[in-house]
């Protein structure tokens, strides 16, 4: 009788390992601590905390989410506690587990990305992404992440004021992802984690009104996958630092597609919002799918898409 070892889960990430490959998606899993009654946070790759800025921030007036077919559009308008807080009162509830913990940033212009950095430097948190779908107040109003400049130069002012993995995350509202992959691996980033949100809208027929106060938001769920699997796919083929895929992501075939089209990681997203255990379920269900597709190293999955 052949007996199969535990598959290894472990995956690489600017010289930074995870334990396996599934992490959460910021502004959908708080910070942590909310979500321990339903997983064992410590079974987890990795926890993204909710977006943070140097001030806190109140977010947008409600209604600010509405559910779409086969997903949602939310404009919560960043809320969050700002960064003082978040290490005075958030860092301490998530040191207490063995897990790796990212900082998810947001800034209105480069100093402000720059002095979040310098500020979290020295904090426990494992990696800093940075959300680079916010409006360049400096510039007009334009996201960093959709003109390559830009983005290569936030990526370079993140990168000079830490020491930790930097981890690039990158909008889908551009033409050619793989331009902005790029700029963000020559400004020196560790590795880009996409998707974030598609900008949509919502209208109520009945009423003629928009559905959300902020009339646009930013389309999750898995309407998006397909987009997402499609745009993981083409930086991947366009950068040599790892890609960490986001998009729709519910089950562990889900995970594995993603992997295939040359993701490295995977953040789950709106399907906590549906399910507050999925994270861990899938974690679960993705040592099953490599045990009974006797996979023994999950990256070996990586890239290996078959296209003919
Ligand atoms: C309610 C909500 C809040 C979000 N807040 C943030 C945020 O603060 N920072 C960020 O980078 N992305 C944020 N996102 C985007 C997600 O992290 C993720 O990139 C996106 O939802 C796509 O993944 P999904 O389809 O699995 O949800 C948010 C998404 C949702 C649904």
């Amino acid at each position: 009788m052949v007996i199969m070892q535990r598959p290894d889960l472990k995956v690489t990430i600017g010289g930074w390992t995870v334990k396996n490959p599934i992490m959460t998606a910021s502004g959908t899993f708080g910070y942590g601590e909310e979500f321990s009654p339903y997983v064992n946070l410590e079974a987890l790759g990795a926890i993204v905390v909710k977006g943070i800025s140097l001030q806190p921030r109140p977010g947008n007036p409600p209604p600010r989410i509405v559910e779409t077919p086969c997903g949602m559009l939310n404009a919560i308008g960043l809320e969050n506690v700002g960064v003082d807080k978040f290490i005075s009162e958030k860092i301490p509830l998530f040191k207490k587990y063995n897990t790796d913990f990212i900082v998810n940033i947001l800034g209105d212009s480069v100093d402000e990305y720059s002095a979040l950095a310098e500020r979290l430097d020295d904090s426990p948190v494992a990696a800093i992404e940075v959300n680079i779908s916010c409006p360049n107040v400096k510039k007009g109003g334009v996201a960093f992440g959709v003109d390559p400049k830009m983005a290569h130069e936030v990526t370079k002012a993140v990168k000079a004021k830490t020491t930790k993995p930097v981890i690039i995350k990158l909008s889908p509202n551009v033409t050619d992802i793989s331009i902005m992959a790029k700029a963000a691996e020559e400004g020196g980033a560790d590795a880009v984690s996409l998707i974030n949100t598609l900008l949509g809208m919502a209208i109520n027929h009945a009423t003629r009104k928009p559905r959300l106060a902020n009339i646009v938001g930013g389309l999750s769920g898995p309407a998006i996958k397909p987009i997402a699997l499609r745009m993981v796919w083409q930086a991947a083929s366009a950068v040599n630092i790892p890609v960490i895929g986001i998009g729709g992501i519910r089950t562990a075939e889900d995970v594995v597609e993603f992997l295939l089209a040359g993701a490295t990681a995977v953040e789950i997203g709106t399907a906590n919002l549906i399910d507050p255990g999925v994270s861990g379920q899938i974690v679960e269900s993705l040592k099953d799918y490599l045990k009974h597709n006797n996979i023994m190293t999950v990256t070996d999955l990586i890239g290996s898409l078959n296209t003919e």
